[in-house]
């Protein structure tokens, strides 16, 4: 058996989660800056550092509580190395370093990209989730904030990319859509919100289909909301903000969720996995379950966004495949998967 104390700080939110065995939580705290960020309409790096900086030893010490669990329990510390901001990720390694060092337990650095396709082998009840029981080859569909990437995952640490977003991420397009909407950040949520009731099929959006390569671009479609908006003087309201935004939704649903479907059937995979922050939108999910030939899974939607119970579920199969971070581990705020 193992037991992972787990902390991520990779962007803006602070998270401690305790995992067993990589598939059972024992508890998992998230301390969010959304507040924080939403007066700047986006994220503000050196705020969120300091924000991590604050929040991270209450949030470990919470986990640790609701585990009931003292650090003499644990059988390591997994702490998000990357991708993510530099001034963000640098409070959780060294917090997990010093944590390591001083109580003598193994250190694992653990991939962020990783980690979310690893909250589908957590073990949580929920509607759509998979927990483990999944057979390889594997498509996952990362679509977070600031990745959106189409991977093989051939075994546990063995990827392969097929495509990406030549420009914004698909939540980062969300996000920028929202400020022009005039919605809070971040925007996914809250176009999803305001995207009920509205009219998916009012403007026609352009989709980039990039001559049928699995590859993604979201900027073209950005600006052609902008140019709906810059017709009105002020921020669009009721039906107009409805359509706006199931229109611009279902633009990027449907491209996503045809390239996913199409790379699940060319490379025979048992199951899709969808992941990341983006994956939490109902619509995302629901198009790519009636478009893909095979089972596709999603996370419940505490596990969707950042959080530290993925980290631990990724650290148990580094952990037991023998991975160790040494003293010298460092941020890689570019870190890719494949
Ligand atoms: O994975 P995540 O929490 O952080 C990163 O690693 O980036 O993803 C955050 C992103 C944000 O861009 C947010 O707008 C988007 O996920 N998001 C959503 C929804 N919930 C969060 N996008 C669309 N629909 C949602 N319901
Ligand atoms: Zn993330």
């Amino acid at each position: 058996m193992t037991r992972i104390l787990a902390i991520e700080t990779s962007c803006d939110e602070t998270a401690a989660a305790v995992v067993e065995d990589g598939r059972r939580i024992l508890s998992n705290v998230v301390a969010s800056q959304e507040e924080l960020h939403a007066q700047y309409g986006g994220i503000f790096p050196e705020m969120a550092s300091r924000a991590h900086v604050e929040a991270v030893v209450p949030v470990i010490e919470q986990a640790m509580q609701k585990a009931h669990l003292g650090f003499d329990d644990l059988d390591g510390v997994a702490v998000t190395y990357g991708p993510g901001l530099a001034g963000s990720l640098l409070v959780g390694v060294n917090v997990a370093k010093g944590l390591a060092l001083g109580r003598g337990l193994p250190l694992v650095g653990i991939n962020h990209l990783e980690a979310h396709l690893y909250a589908h082998w957590l073990e949580t009840e929920s509607e759509g989730a998979a927990e483990g029981e999944l057979t390889f080859p594997l498509l996952a569909l990362i679509v977070s904030g600031g990745h959106t990437e189409l991977t093989l995952m051939h075994d546990h640490g063995q990827y392969e990319y097929l495509g990406g977003t030549l420009d914004d991420a698909a939540g980062e397009a969300f996000d920028k859509v929202g400020r022009l909407l005039g919605l809070d950040y971040p925007g996914g949520p809250a176009i999803e919100a305001a995207a009920q009731g509205g009219n998916p099929k009012a403007f026609d959006f352009p989709r980039a289909w990039l001559d049928d390569s699995r590859d993604f671009s979201f900027s073209g479609l950005k600006t052609a909301v902008l140019r709906v908006v810059q017709k009105y003087s002020d921020p669009p309201k009721g039906r107009l903000l409805a359509d706006l935004s199931a229109s611009f939704q279902t633009a990027v649903v449907d491209v996503l969720a045809a390239k996913t479907a199409q790379a699940a059937e060319s490379f025979e995979v048992t199951a899709v996995l969808l992941s990341g922050g983006v994956s939490a939108n109902q619509t995302l999910r629901s198009t790519t379950v009636e478009r893909a030939s095979v089972p596709v899974y999603y996370p419940p939607l505490f596990l969707c966004t950042d959080n530290a119970a993925m980290v631990g579920a990724c650290a148990h199969h580094r952990f037991v495949a023998g991975d160790r971070a040494g003293w010298d581990l460092d941020v890689v705020p570019g870190l890719r998967l494949a």
